[in-house]
C-alpha cells in the first residue's frame, strides 16, 4: 500500500515499480483476461493477448497510464486531433500543503495521448513550472489550473488556455501558451483579466465555424462571462456576455449537439463536491436557460455530482450523439490522489442526464 509519505513526485519510480509488481502478480494469479482488483483494491485490470494491461472506465478508481503510473491530469480537458485524443491536465504529483486552501506547488501541465480513451501514453509535462523566477505566472508557488487546448486551423497552432492565480486566488487571471505540436513544448505567452474582469475557473470552446470562446467565472465567481476569442485564439475580444448572473457557478464544461449548446457547471465550494447544474442555449452567447441538475441517482449522489466536479464534456469520435462527462473527484488531503469520474452523458433534446456506472466502456453507446 502507499503511505502518505510515498506520494511524492520524486518517488514516482518507486510507485511505478510497485504498481507493475502489483498488477503483474495479480494477473499471474488471475490468468489472462481475468479481472481483479490491484494494490488499492479499486482498479480493475485485465490483460489482453498482447500482454497489455487494460482497464474499462472505472469512475473514481486509480487510473494508470501505459507505464503503470497513476495518471496526473486533473481539471483536465481533451483535444481531438487527427484521430488522437490528447488529455491535458494539472500534474499534482507532489505533497499537498495545508495552506488556507489545500494546494500542491505547480509542476506543470501534463499531456497524455490515446486512440481508444483506455490506453493513455504519458507525453510528459508539456508546460512546466518556471522555478527560477518567483514573479513568473508559472512559478511553483502560483496556481495553474484547468488547462484546455484548442487547435487553430488558420495559424496551425495549438493554443492552451488555463487559470493562472496566486496561492490566495486573488490574482484571478487567465493564461495562454502555444505550440506547433499537440504534445508541446508549449511556450507561455502571458496572462490577462479579460475585459478587465477577474477570471478563475474557466474553459474554452471551439465552435463548428472555427470561432472560439472563453467561459470564465468572474465577479468573485458570482457570474460567468462568455468571451469571444480573437481569430488566432490568443486574446479575448471585447465581445462578451454575462450569464448565470449571481448564480455562483464554476467549473464550466461546454458541448454542442444538434444545434443546441449545453453548459454544465458546479457550485462554488472549493475542493468539496456540490450539485451540478446545466443550462441550454440556441446561441453560445446566450441567452442561456438554466434547466437544473443533470445527475440522476440517490440523493447523496445528486447532491455531490457523484462526489465530483465537472471539467469537460468529450464528444466521442465516430459516434455522433455520444458524450462523456469528465469530472474530478478531488481529495483535499492528498490532491495528487484525486480521481477521475467519467460517465456517459445522455442527451434528449434540451434535456441531459448523467447516471452512475461502476464500470463501463464505449459499447454503452452501441445500445
Ligand atoms: C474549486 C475550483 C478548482 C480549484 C479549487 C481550489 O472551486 O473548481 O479548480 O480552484 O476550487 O480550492
Amino acid at each position: 500500500m502507499w503511505s502518505r509519505s510515498s506520494r511524492g513526485h520524486e518517488l514516482s519510480m518507486t510507485r511505478r515499480g510497485f504498481l507493475r509488481a502489483a498488477v503483474g502478480s495479480l494477473l499471474a494469479a488471475a490468468g489472462c483476461g481475468a479481472t481483479r482488483a490491484h494494490g488499492r483494491g479499486e482498479t480493475t485490470v485485465t490483460q489482453d493477448d498482447s500482454g497489455i494491461v487494460q482497464a474499462r472506465f472505472r469512475p473514481g478508481a486509480v487510473w494508470l497510464d501505459t507505464e503503470g503510473t497513476p495518471i496526473q491530469a486533473h481539471g483536465g480537458g481533451m483535444l481531438i486531433h487527427q484521430g488522437i485524443y490528447y488529455w491535458f491536465g494539472e500534474n499534482r504529483a507532489a505533497e499537498t500543503k495545508r495552506a488556507t486552501l489545500a494546494r500542491v506547488d505547480v509542476i506543470g501541465v501534463n499531456c497524455y495521448s490515446s486512440t481508444d480513451l483506455i490506453h493513455w501514453k504519458n507525453e510528459g509535462v508539456v508546460l512546466p513550472a518556471v522555478k527560477d523566477d518567483p514573479e513568473h505566472d508559472l512559478h511553483p508557488s502560483r496556481v495553474v489550473e484547468r488547462p484546455k487546448v484548442l487547435y487553430n486551423e488558420a495559424t496551425r497552432t495549438f493554443v492552451m488556455w488555463m487559470h493562472i492565480d496566486k496561492s490566495d486566488y486573488g490574482y484571478a487571471r487567465t493564461g495562454v501558451a502555444t505550440s506547433d505540436s499537440p504534445t508541446g513544448p508549449y511556450r507561455y505567452r502571458g496572462s490577462v483579466q479579460p475585459n478587465g474582469a477577474d477570471s478563475r475557473d474557466m474553459t474554452v470552446y471551439k465552435d463548428d465555424d472555427g470561432a472560439a470562446y472563453l467561459f470564465h467565472s468572474s465577479q468573485w465567481n458570482k457570474t460567468m462571462h462568455i468571451v469571444r476569442l480573437s481569430d488566432d485564439y490568443l486574446q479575448p475580444t471585447d465581445r462578451f456576455v454575462r450569464e448565470f448572473v449571481n448564480r455562483s457557478r464554476e467549473a464550466p464544461a461546454i458541448f454542442k449537439h444538434e444545434g443546441r449548446y449545453y453548459c454544465i457547471t458546479s457550485g462554488c465550494t472549493g475542493w468539496d463536491a456540490n450539485p451540478a447544474e446545466y443550462a441550454v442555449s440556441e446561441s453560445i452567447m446566450g441567452p442561456w436557460k438554466v434547466r437544473g441538475n443533470p445527475c440522476i441517482g440517490a440523493p447523496e449522489e445528486i447532491a455531490t455530482t457523484f462526489h465530483s466536479q465537472s471539467t469537460f464534456v468529450l464528444p466521442v469520435q465516430g459516434r455522433p450523439g455520444a458524450f462523456i462527462f469528465m469530472a474530478d473527484r478531488w481529495k483535499r488531503e492528498s490532491l495528487d490522489d484525486s480521481r477521475y469520474v467519467w460517465l456517459p452523458l445522455e442527451v434528449k433534446g434540451p434535456s441531459i442526464a448523467i447516471r452512475w456506472h461502476e464500470e463501463w466502456d464505449l459499447s454503452y453507446f452501441d445500445a
